[in-house]
């Protein structure tokens, strides 16, 4: 086989992929396989001879076979999903010319792009003295925003360190993502220092809970300097009232981040706008197209509310074998804590092109609209029990058998079963000690069909768990 007929091929398997195996109705998820399994079909041994192009091509067909068919609108178990077509040929440009954000010199049509891709996003933020950088995810853009708090705070740190007896303290909610905490550990400030603030029945910090929290924190002597709240938290999907905690932290003269990884795409819609209200007066904005724009992984943003924020967290941005300052446009890697950088913003400038700000709107609705379908579907059917009201896009619920059984080891088997057969695939996650099921909405092109079949297949699923386990019990019992 040529290089050409592999090309050929290549393409071959795009098609066949993107008609039949994502799209294609009754096309498992995923053909699951047990890593043993795996190891036996598929050679992951790297030899010192290399391989013919018709094995090559075989290995393009495993890998695709057996991994989790994400586009597929059964995948349902992460924030993100789904297979954007636009935002797939600027990935394939994006590979092609393989070029690197850091200059405009290398990256001029991309450099160009990303500007104004920060400045539409800006344009729904609020911001409008502001900037904003690509980064690698939405743990990297919680640790940049902390970053930027910190040198707000004390600039000296950016030289000298951290200063321990300024006792740096942050503030999230409870349910607030995990990353924060590694971001306190990499800034030197420390995991047990980001305090955990309660929150409602609804999932939302409570304002007056961090208004005692920063006071006591003062009290103690320490240095309050950073609020993460959370536009769409990752289990219940709730969002921070924004604007009450942007009250506080202007009273304290700290920053306020709004972490929206999972929900910021919802700001496209003025259907769904009213959630964020406040976001003007945040200080940064962590946002992943990747998740509700269905952008293949990674296209995430931090925007900041002004402009230089970004320059002034880094030390030394004149290293004049890359940064020539050879023409008009600012170089874009003096805004970066990487140096080589990927090229996220092109496939999210394709895709926003090809759908337009109002498509982009209607989709947001779509899956505000399929969440609100499938809560429904929940309270309808007496055996499922909806186990906290649903914020945005995820519903989270159980299932009951008709019979006394412990329900958190029964929802956890039968969301491996399900898992397993290929079928659907949806998350678990603990309520306190409750485990839920974890529905998310985040494939735009999800319809209501598709939310009845992940309902059959879960329901099928759970009346066979529900037959064997009730025959094990009469086993047991004679
Ligand atoms: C609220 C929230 N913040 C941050 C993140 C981390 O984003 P990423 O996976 O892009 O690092 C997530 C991921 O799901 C999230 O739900």
């Amino acid at each position: 086989m040529s290089d050409k007929a592999l090309i050929n091929q290549l393409f071959q398997t795009i098609d066949d992929y993107t008609r039949n195996d994502q799209k294609k109705e009754g096309t498992p998820v995923v053909d699951f396989k047990t890593p043993d399994e795996l190891q036996q079909l598929m050679d992951f041994t790297v030899k010192d001879e290399g391989i013919s192009h018709i094995k090559f091509n075989e290995l393009m067909q495993q890998y695709l076979q057996y991994s989790v068919r994400t586009g597929n609108k059964q995948f349902m178990n992460q924030l993100y999903g789904g297979f954007n077509l636009p935002a797939f040929i600027g990935e394939v440009l994006t590979i092609l010319a393989n070029t690197s954000m850091y200059t405009y010199e290398v990256a001029p049509v991309a450099t160009m792009i990303e500007r104004e891709m920060i400045s539409l996003m800006n344009s729904y933020t609020g911001y409008s003295q502001g900037d904003g950088v690509f980064l690698t995810g939405g743990s990297n853009a919680n640790l940049v925003a902390m970053f930027s708090a910190r040198n707000r705070k004390i600039p000296a740190s950016r030289f000298d360190g951290i200063d321990r007896s300024k006792h740096l303290t942050a503030f999230v909610s409870e349910h607030a993502h995990y990353s924060f905490e590694n971001a306190a550990n990499m800034l030197g400030i420390g995991a047990h220092n980001v305090i955990k603030i309660p929150v409602d029945g609804h999932g939302h910090m409570i304002p007056d809970e961090l208004d005692r929290a920063i006071n006591f924190s003062l009290q103690k002597g320490e240095t309050p300097f950073f609020v993460g709240a959370t536009c769409a938290t990752t289990v219940l999907g709730a969002f921070d009232p924004l604007d009450e905690l942007a009250e506080i932290c202007s009273k304290h003269d700290i920053w306020l981040h709004a972490d929206g990884a999972f929900g910021g795409s919802l700001v496209l819609s003025p259907e769904t706008k009213h959630l964020f209200r406040g976001i003007e007066k945040t200080d940064s904005f962590g946002w992943n197209p990747h998740k509700l724009m269905n952008i293949p992984l990674v296209a995430s943003v931090l925007l900041v509310k002004q402009k230089g924020t970004l320059h002034f967290n880094l030390t030394d941005i004149n290293t004049d074998y890359i940064f020539h300052n050879n023409n008009d446009v600012e170089d874009l890697g003096k805004k970066s804590i990487q140096c080589g950088r990927r090229v996220d913003a092109v496939k999210l400038w394709f895709a926003w092109k090809y759908y337009g700000k109002k498509g982009y709107a209607k989709r947001m609705e779509n899956l505000l609209n399929m969440a609100r379908y499938a809560e429904e579907k929940v309270k309808d059917h007496s055996r499922l029990e909806l186990l906290a009201p649903r914020q945005s896009l995820t519903v989270c619920f159980r299932y009951k058998p008709g019979y006394k059984t412990d329900l958190n080891d029964f929802n956890f088997r039968l969301r491996e079963q399900l898992r397993k057969s290929g079928k659907s695939i949806v998350n678990v996650a603990w309520l306190d000690d409750t485990l839920t099921i974890r529905l998310i909405m985040a494939n735009a092109e999800t319809q209501k069909d598709d939310v009845d079949r992940f309902f059959e297949n879960l329901l099928v699923c759970a009346g066979e768990l529900e037959n064997t386990l009730s025959r094990q019990i009469i086993a047991e019992s004679v």
